[in-house]
């Protein structure tokens, strides 16, 4: 794979990086018409007001075929600084994925980050009753429009300390790990239709700390399904780490310990950061292109990926870029982890995304709901 990849840098490096040929590549391939030939979907994290700002409206027409709500739809964006519920923002979201007929993920019924603060101090009475009164709203509110529901996200931290391999989290302590599949069944009972899908980071590359992300979440996903929890999905995010290794043969084995399991696998917010790569911008773009290609030949070549979704569109959107992602480059340079530069032009990540999707294995099959009736294609 280590060859490959060195191969595939050079082809970018002599063939792919000139604007011309990028965006030549761009009029011809539309991400999501290209996932479809292997039977799966393409999209992006949006913001509600990208239903009117390029270039990301086009974009989005162009290469859509699902999208999440980046933060719309978590609850502290619901509630506000105020208290209240205002779903203004949310629905937009909703009413821009009517407008593309794209597939919408719903994205985080229960989170501790999106936790509204006035809970931290809570008692868990009152904790159960908010936290299962807003997953009750939401799922409610946009059911039959959602494909999937992201029920919980980032439960596990493997270097916690604890036997669980649970995040100690307002979750934790007063909803209680023991307690996350009721989740999912409140879920479920609410919207049969929808797909459920446990979230989180960090399981991707061939490391030490990936490894053990890996095997806690393996095990907490055991423990569900042999209790008959209504999980269907295992959401990958996938921020990916240009300075992390990668191994497809790693990836796959863990995809098909998922499988076995009955679930299948969604990338939920797809990016790369090249915060140690150095060099030029050219070097840098085939360095975050060979990893997307590497990465994404490995999950098209598996049975059981459904869909792939960006986290943002352009360089100039990306959540790396505004300053609450933590790493920052030593030479002050913005990253560069998307498919499109801050103009919206296509980079030779780009190309690589499309020439993966166009090569994918068409074996997919749509795996069935757990404990209710299959869906793959939304009804519009
Ligand atoms: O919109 C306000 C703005 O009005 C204000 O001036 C500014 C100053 O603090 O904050 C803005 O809100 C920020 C928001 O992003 C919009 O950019 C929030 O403070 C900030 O906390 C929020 O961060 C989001 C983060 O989740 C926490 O919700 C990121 O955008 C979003 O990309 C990130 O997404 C997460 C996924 O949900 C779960 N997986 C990891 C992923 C990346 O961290």
């Amino acid at each position: 794979m280590r060859t490959r990849r060195r191969d595939f840098l050079q082809w970018m490096g002599s063939a792919c990086v000139g604007q011309t040929g990028v965006a030549g590549a761009q009029e011809s391939h539309r991400l999501d018409e290209e996932a479809r030939r292997s039977g799966r979907r393409f999209g992006f994290a949006v913001h509600p007001d990208y239903a009117g700002r390029e270039p990301v409206k086009t974009l989005l027409r162009q290469h859509a075929g699902v999208i999440t709500a980046e933060n719309a739809m978590k609850w502290r964006s619901i509630e506000g600084i105020l208290g209240g519920r205002d779903y203004t923002q949310a629905d937009a979201v909703a009413t821009l994925a009517t407008e593309l007929k794209a597939l919408l993920r719903g994205h985080t019924l229960a989170w501790h980050q999106s936790t509204p603060r006035r809970l931290t101090n809570a008692t868990t009475d009152v904790f159960r009753q908010e936290q299962g009164a807003h997953l009750h709203d939401m799922v409610l509110r946009y059911k039959g429009r959602i494909h999937t529901w992201d029920v919980l996200n980032e439960v596990i931290d493997a270097d916690s300390g604890r036997n669980d391999g649970f995040r100690g989290s307002v979750l934790s302590t007063l909803w209680g790990g023991e307690r996350y599949p009721a989740l999912f069944e409140q879920a479920r009972a609410l919207d049969p239709q929808a797909k459920l899908a446990y979230n989180d980071y960090g399981m991707e590359q061939d490391d030490p700390w990936c490894e053990r992300r890996r095997s806690a979440v393996l095990r907490m996903l055991e423990g569900w399904v042999k209790r008959q929890a209504p999980i269907d999905v295992m959401g990958l995010q996938a921020h990916l780490d240009l300075s992390r290794r990668f191994s497809a043969s790693r990836l796959l084995k863990f995809f098909d310990e998922l499988k076995a399991l009955g679930l299948g696998i969604q990338i939920t917010e797809l990016d790369v950061r090249d915060s140690t790569t150095d060099g030029e911008v050219q070097t840098r773009d085939a360095s975050v292109a060979a990893l997307y290609r590497e990465f994404l030949d490995a999950c098209m070549s598996h049975s059981s990926v459904e869909m792939v979704v960006m986290w943002n569109v352009t360089d100039a959107d990306s959540w790396i870029n505004r300053g609450f992602a933590g790493t920052r480059r030593a030479d002050g340079q913005p990253m560069r982890p998307t498919l499109f530069d801050t103009q919206g032009q296509p980079k030779p990540a780009f190309t690589a995304v499309a020439s993966s999707l166009r090569n994918a294995d068409s074996n997919f099959e749509c795996p069935p709901i757990r404990n209710g009736s299959p869906l793959c294609s939304p009804k519009f």
